[in-house]
């Protein structure tokens, strides 16, 4: 999609972090903004920060692992915005943690949320995009889409089953002779928004930032990539892992610490502790060095 000017672009998980962050890029480029986000607190301020580039916003409020929740939000768009170009399948959920001490309601909502969810927004709007003379459809995976992630189990499974999924809509739309309908899915490694807070970047890696992704995410629309993969160590990464017998990749993840990096994630509720002044308290998940 060479020309955002105009188009209306919808992203769920859109009131905070990258979705909030992408809104204002794609708004930049002159792009009609649609934010639906489950924390409907946080719709109005960031309605009102992506007002300020000067288009026109729409905020609603929307839980994607809720069917009812998403023909709402379609109706609601259809009614006050009219029929939406761009998808961006955002939101999203992690919960951190041994995987046998997070409680089996966490792992589910996981999916829920990065997998159900993904698939629910794209059964009810794919058909509006085919509809339109061109279209896009974003999906936000993630660098452990590609790798195991300890302590992140059902979050790296969540986010693997997004990139199958995400490639085999692209091949049905391809087959079917919709090629007007581009897909792109994001790959990144950690983001600076709140979500993975307490984690340490992997070596050669960088935590980046929400605004640097959210403009490699709209180039990606305007050239029609396919893929963002951020930063240049998640580029080699499929590629290493395709070479490497499973040994010598796993060595490797220990030695660049990816296999360690979420020992000490807190998340949100981190952020929200240092917020209120306490110490966030992670559970202690230290172990001793994998053999090398
Ligand atoms: N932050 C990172 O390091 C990182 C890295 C790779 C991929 N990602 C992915 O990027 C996306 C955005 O992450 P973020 O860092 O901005 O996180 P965030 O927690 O700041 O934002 C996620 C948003 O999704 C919304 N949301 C959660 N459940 C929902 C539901 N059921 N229905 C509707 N909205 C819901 C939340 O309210 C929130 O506004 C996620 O899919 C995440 O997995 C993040």
């Amino acid at each position: 999609m060479t020309e955002l000017k105009g188009k209306r672009v919808l992203i769920t998980g859109g009131a905070q972090g990258i979705g909030l962050e992408m809104a204002i890029k794609f708004a930049g480029r002159g792009a009609e903004i649609v934010i639906a986000d489950l924390n409907e607190a946080k719709l109005p301020g960031a309605k009102a920060r992506i007002e300020e580039v000067g288009v026109p916003v729409w905020a609603f409020p929307v839980d994607v692992t809720n069917p009812a929740s998403i023909a709402s939000l379609r109706a609601q768009i259809a009614a006050e915005a009219g029929p939406v170009d761009v998808l961006v399948n955002n939101a999203g959920v992690v919960f951190g943690g041994p995987f046998t001490e997070t409680p089996l309601d966490r792992h589910f909502k996981t999916f829920e949320v990065n997998v159900l969810g993904v698939v629910a927004m794209t059964h009810a709007f794919l058909a509006d995009l085919i509809e339109r003379p061109e279209a896009h459809l974003v999906h936000i995976s993630s660098a452990s889409g590609f790798i195991g992630l300890p302590y992140g189990s059902t979050y790296a499974a969540s986010k693997w089953a997004v990139i199958g999924f995400s490639e085999s809509i692209r091949a049905e739309l391809n087959l079917t002779g919709r090629k007007h309908v581009h897909s792109t899915v994001v790959c990144p490694s950690y983001i600076g928004t709140g979500m993975f807070d307490g984690v340490e970047a992997p070596k050669a890696t960088n935590i980046l930032e929400p605004g640097y992704l959210a403009e490699k995410v709209v180039q990606a629309v305007e050239r029609n990539r396919i893929h963002v993969l951020e930063p240049f160590m998640v580029k080699l990464t499929p590629l290493l892992r395709s070479l490497l017998p499973t040994g010598l990749s796993d060595k490797l993840s220990h030695l660049f610490g990816a296999d360690t990096s979420m020992t000490h994630w807190t998340g949100h509720e981190g952020e929200e502790a240092s917020e209120a002044g306490e110490e966030p308290q992670p559970e202690s998940r230290d172990q001793p060095d994998a053999e090398l």
